[in-house]
């Protein structure tokens, strides 16, 4: 059982990170930080920084630790992770988790849970290539599982619906070869530290978020 809030989203691509994160949101008042968000923001917004995050998720490769970590730390030094933060997609390699502890000493913080959602392969690439979301408000929908009522806009916010570029079956291999090769040794990295809480994510959304609240309650 965690008691604090201080999380971190683990887990390859499409199992769910970003959608149990939203769920949580609703029920719980704390800071969501979403790097690959944050990139897809910096892209929109035309940043040098979005210019950069882009040749590297276009190929379904990670953003270099150093440029991810520095971002994440100025983020959690801000007054609103007081409350308790999700990091969702963060860290992604062992050098960002040392960095990350560095980075959270630096602020006076700790992490209180690591948060591993479960799925096999075959699963996460039939959800990634159906994934669907709302270029306005970003709100993620599946066209298997999650439909939104009108295939062409958003059901909060009228926003077209859209497929992110990395989500075309090629890229999605690519970034599940990566998160095997550089992401998946944290699992055991955490479990060392006692910080691991293992969640199954091939169910309902509701028994996700359900299993989710029974840890962190
Ligand atoms: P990022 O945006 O973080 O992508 P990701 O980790 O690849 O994860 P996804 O967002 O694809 O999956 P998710 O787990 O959030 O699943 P979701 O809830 O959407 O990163 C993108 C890129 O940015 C990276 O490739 C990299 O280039 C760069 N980047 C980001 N962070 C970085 C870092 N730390 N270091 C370096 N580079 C970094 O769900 C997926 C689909 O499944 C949705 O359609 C959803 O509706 C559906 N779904 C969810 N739950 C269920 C369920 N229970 N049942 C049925 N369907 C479900
Ligand atoms: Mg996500």
């Amino acid at each position: 059982m965690i008691k604090k809030k201080n999380l971190v989203f683990l887990g390859p691509p499409g199992a769910g990170k970003g959608t149990i994160s939203e769920a949580l949101l609703a029920k719980e008042d704390i800071t969501h930080i979403s790097t690959g968000d944050i990139f897809r923001a910096e892209i929109k917004a035309q940043s040098e920084l979005g210019k950069m995050a882009k040749d590297y998720i276009d190929k379904g490769q990670l953003v270099p630790d150093e440029v991810v970590a520095g971002m994440v730390g100025s983020r959690l030094a801000q007054d609103d992770c007081d409350k308790g933060f999700i990091l969702d997609g963060f860290p992604r390699t062992l050098p960002q988790a040392e960095m990350l502890s560095a980075e959270l000493e630096k602020c006076g913080r700790s992490l209180d849970g690591v948060i591993y959602f479960a799925a096999a392969d075959e699963v996460l690439l039939e959800r990634l290539t159906a994934r669907v979301l709302c270029k306005k408000c970003g709100k993620v929908y599946n066209k298997i599982f999650m439909p939104p009522k009108n295939a062409e806009v958003c059901d909060d916010c009228n926003g077209e619906i859209y497929q992110r570029s990395d989500d075309s079956l090629d890229t999605a291999k690519d970034r599940l070869k990566v998160y095997h090769e550089q992401t998946s040794p944290l699992i055991e990295y955490y479990k060392k530290q006692d910080l691991l809480f293992d969640i199954n994510s091939v169910q309902d959304k509701a028994d996700v978020l359900a299993d989710l609240l029974k840890v962190i309650a």
